[in-house]
């Protein structure tokens, strides 16, 4: 810990991300927690889960992955939808929690595409088995099933799925949406040339790549108020493949341009399973978030390793990121700006919180030192 933070950390000055006014720029980043109902419905224990975060300081909590539709978006047993008026409540209740704690509320809306943990029927651009295994951490098992090759007409339901959710999170209280464009999930699916094989529109260049997501946050966009945030994640890496890289700032520049140009109101670059250095740089000189500010003008959310308060002073010091957004330092630390206001040390994340499971009752049984 590093005593010359305190109080003048840049990470707390206040920050805006679209319409929203944030207190600072500590974001919580999004993460499954497999803990929902069988029916996917958001519990107390839930609701108690995010408002730590709110309680604990941070601006704006970014929920776990929330599945859009009952067709083929969900991806895990226990996973939260937006889907059903239970679910909409339960979200309504955290939201209320949240808010009362003075942050802002964002869920981000999932579809697992080819990497769903639960479903024996998948959806995918094309028919090409993905790599690596289910993840036992939340529930699935063995490999994973040859996707199905999605048609236009689901494709269709996609979309309208995305935007139906949308429109129940902003019933729900939230302040806005992120999509899931990153990780290797359906969007990203899209995105990556081993995995998109189409010859229609949706398949070639980058340009025809990203257009499903671009779509998605365009019919989105039209279907809520200016006032409500659509954000979009996105990501080289993979839950699956920890080593893809976009080819150069050419392919970043394309994505990035298209979900502006799609009405998204920020972007978030996240480093699933990689720490931000390690795919950081589109070029020696050019991080891949400084890359996302100078091409969209949007506000950016740089992710990986962000709990390091040196790290974070850096990244939104020189110009790499708006805002910064912790997934297991959160976790380790749920008042993480409060630490760094009071010049308090960064406890470090303990693994057992999300072995053998992800879920809320795991991470309680650690906590409270009666895990195996
Ligand atoms: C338990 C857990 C669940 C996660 N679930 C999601 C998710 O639902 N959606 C998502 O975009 N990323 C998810 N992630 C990835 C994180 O948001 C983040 O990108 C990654 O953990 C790196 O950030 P960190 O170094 O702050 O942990 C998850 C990460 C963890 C640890």
């Amino acid at each position: 810990m590093n005593m010359s933070y305190k109080t003048t950390h840049p990470v707390l000055s206040p920050a805006s991300l679209g319409p929203l006014a944030l207190r600072n720029r500590a974001v919580v980043a999004p993460m499954s927690r497999v803990s929902a109902g069988a029916e996917g419905i958001p519990t107390e224990q839930m609701a108690a889960y995010y408002a730590r975060f709110a309680e604990g300081g941070f601006a704006a909590v970014i929920t776990e992955g929330v599945f859009t539709d009952s067709l083929f978006s969900r991806s895990y047993q226990h996973q939260p939808g937006l889907v059903t008026d239970e679910q909409q409540a339960g979200w309504a209740l955290a939201a209320d929690r949240v808010h009362a704690a003075g942050s802002a509320f964002i869920a981000q809306l999932m579809h697992g595409g080819a990497l769903s943990q639960c479903l024996t029927e998948t959806v995918a651009p094309s028919a090409v088995h993905p790599k690596g295994a289910k993840m036992a951490d939340y529930g699935g098992s063995g490999p994973y099933p040859l996707p199905r090759e999605i048609t236009s007409s689901d494709i269709g339901a996609v979309i309208d799925g995305f935007v139906a959710a949308a429109r129940r999170a902003r019933a729900a209280g939230f302040d806005g949406i992120e999509v899931h464009g990153a990780n290797g999930y359906l969007f990203d699916q899209f995105h990556t040339p081993y995995t998109n094989l189409r010859t229609d529109r949706y398949g070639g260049t980058a340009a025809d790549r990203v257009r499903l997501t671009a779509e998605t946050l365009s019919a989105i966009r039209a279907a809520v108020p200016s006032d409500f945030v659509v954000g979009v994640r996105l990501s080289q890496t993979k839950v699956n493949d920890f080593e893809h890289r976009w080819t150069g700032r050419g392919e970043a520049a394309v994505y990035f341009a298209a979900v502006a140009e799609a009405g998204a109101d920020y972007l978030h670059i996240a480093s699933e399973g990689r720490d931000w250095r390690q795919t950081a740089m589109i070029e020696p000189d050019l991080s891949v978030t400084a890359l996302a500010r100078a091409v969209t003008g949007l506000p950016v959310l740089a992710n990986g390793g962000m709990h390091d308060p040196a790290r974070a002073a850096e990244i939104l010091g020189d110009g790499h990121a708006d805002l910064v957004a912790l997934a297991s330092g959160a976790l380790a630390n749920p008042d993480w700006p409060q630490r760094l206001r009071d010049g308090r040390p960064i406890e470090k994340f303990d693994h057992r919180i999300l072995h053998p499971s992800a879920s809320l009752d795991n991470a309680e049984r650690v906590l409270a030192g009666v895990a195996g």
